[in-house]
């Protein structure tokens, strides 16, 4: 009997595809390059599972491509607005999403930019670095405590709700948010309210994003709600970039209308808005959110715990 085929189009912790290999075939792009348009309908021919990356749009042309045994299509995030999940349900196909993982890791680094805004950390490492740091000042590179601080969470899932916790458990910060849907555990265990995404913006001194994208969401903050924003407010983004109006937040940056931001995922992913760089009120981190050993390790394996589950002709275990 031939096994069943498993294409991984890029390279991800070996445990997963070690697990894959003992039951299927198994095809890993270990190209170090997202696939084209051309060498993707190409490689997934012939494919019973994908294992597709955040970088790999996923729909209708991809399904043809791949063909008839086509039963899973396992996305390597927790986000899963690459897939059009319209083209993949018209046919049966399970698609699954890895949320167990990644949920700590992107809360802290949510964290970690929180803290680098607020405290100058990459600006004063630049300044360090290139030699200008002379002698102590009063004066140098004045933040913005964070103790006792209204932390405002748009999207209180399971992301934004493991950085309320930290930010409330860490550093005292009273908790708001915004959601379709009430958290009454958010709001039992650390006294979070929910409130509109206006008083979000009007009340928090640090904001931060962890909604997915869909047309609801995109543009969810744009002109009007950035310049509702405190000017000492720090604004976070480590969900998806088009949530935020890019241009805008960029202007709002220039006239130094807020007092920094952190992005960790841009509107035209890798591109930046033109002038982003000579800003010093903006930290940029390449969508590392959930780049942790320990993460990417257990995405892998719920990755591949799914295909297998569904190749098995079981339930899978994170169907979107
Ligand atoms: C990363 O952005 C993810 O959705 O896991
Ligand atoms: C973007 O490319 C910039 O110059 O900031």
């Amino acid at each position: 009997m031939i096994s069943k085929k498993v294409v991984v189009l890029r390279e991800i912790p070996a445990v997963a595809i070690e697990l894959l290999a003992k039951k299927y075939q198994v095809d890993v792009n270990q190209s170090g390059r997202v696939l084209t348009r051309e060498q993707l309908y190409h490689r997934v021919k012939g494919a019973s599972a994908i294992i597709s990356l955040l970088t790999d749009r996923i729909d209708g042309a991809v399904v043809k491509a791949a063909g008839p045994h086509l039963a899973i299509v396992a996305n390597y995030a927790v986000g899963f607005d690459n897939v059009e999940l319209k083209a993949l349900r018209e046919k049966n196909i399970v698609v699954t999403n890895t949320p167990g993982g990644v949920t700590e890791a992107v809360a802290e680094h949510t964290l970690a930019l929180t803290l680098a805004v607020a405290r100058r950390v990459v600006e004063a490492d630049k300044y360090v670095r290139s030699g200008r740091y002379k002698q102590w000042e009063p004066l140098l590179f004045l933040g913005q405590s964070l103790v006792g601080k209204t932390v405002g969470i748009i999207g209180a899932g399971r992301i934004g709700s493991a950085f309320g916790r930290m930010m409330h458990r860490a550093l005292k910060a009273k908790l708001l948010y915004f959601d379709t849907q009430r958290n009454a555990e958010l709001e039992r265990s650390i006294g979070a309210t929910k409130v509109s995404l206006n008083a979000i913006m009007e009340r928090s001194d640090i904001i931060s994003i962890h909604v997915c994208l869909t047309p609801q969401t995109k543009h969810l903050i744009g002109r009007a709600q950035l310049a509702a924003m405190k000017p000492t407010a720090i604004l976070v983004n480590t969900a998806r970039g088009p949530v935020i109006d890019e241009s805008c937040l960029i202007d709002c940056l220039k006239n130094k209308s807020i007092f920094g931001t952190a992005l960790d995922v841009y509107e035209n992913e890798p591109h930046l808005i033109p002038g982003t760089r000579a800003l010093n009120n903006i930290v940029l981190t390449p969508h590392i959110g959930s780049a942790t050993d320990d993460a990417r390790i257990e995405m892998a394996v719920t990755a591949a715990r799914n295909v297998i589950a569904v190749l098995s002709g079981h339930v899978p275990l994170n169907p979107v």
